[in-house]
């Protein structure tokens, strides 16, 4: 493999599922170029939730966030593609979907900090692509093919 092998979790949150927005949000990372290898819709319980969000275990909104994440289906994906945690970043927005930029995700369909629709791995938090994807897959759950554009997504690609 090469440098377009970067893999980084992402997920539709409980509100972007009940606001018919998984197939939106799966189409801008499709069109962008990156490659979806592990995919699948799941109700997180209270345990995964506590070690998905463990990181803000002591901050106020804590509860909230979990009773949120808990609310409903979500769909949880792995996308794979050079950069692709930074890039995949940029396409979510800032936290508060206030703050985000129009064309980005949260920027697009949001207007509240607790109901900012996806979920991405932080590229500023060392390991936390492969730290989420663990928690969420299991490793023959990630699918290995080739992309039919793949030639013409990156330069010095064969054709
Ligand atoms: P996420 O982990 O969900 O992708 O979001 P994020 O990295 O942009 O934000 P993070 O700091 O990790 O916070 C996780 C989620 O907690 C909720 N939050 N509420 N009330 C508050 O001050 C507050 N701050 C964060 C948001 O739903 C955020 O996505
Ligand atoms: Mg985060």
């Amino acid at each position: 493999m090469s440098h377009h092998d970067e893999r980084t979790f992402v997920m539709v949150k409980p509100d972007g599922v009940q606001r018919g927005l998984i197939g939106e949000i799966v189409s801008r990372f499709e069109e962008r170029g990156l490659k979806l290898v592990a995919g699948k819709f799941i109700q997180i319980d209270r345990e995964l939730a506590h070690e998905h969000y463990g990181e803000h275990e002591d901050k106020p909104f804590f509860d909230d966030l979990v009773e949120f994440i808990t609310a409903g289906p979500v769909f949880a994906m792995v996308w794979e593609g050079a950069d692709a945690t930074r890039q995949v970043r940029s396409m979510v927005g800032e936290t508060d979907p206030a703050e985000s930029a129009p064309g980005t995700i949260r920027g697009d369909f949001g207007l509240d900090l607790g109901r900012n629709v996806i979920h991405a791995s932080d590229h500023e938090d060392e390991g936390a692509n492969e730290r989420e994807i663990d928690l969420f897959f299991e490793e023959d759950e990630l699918l290995d093919y080739e992309r039919i554009d793949a030639a013409w997504l990156y330069e010095g690609e064969d054709h």
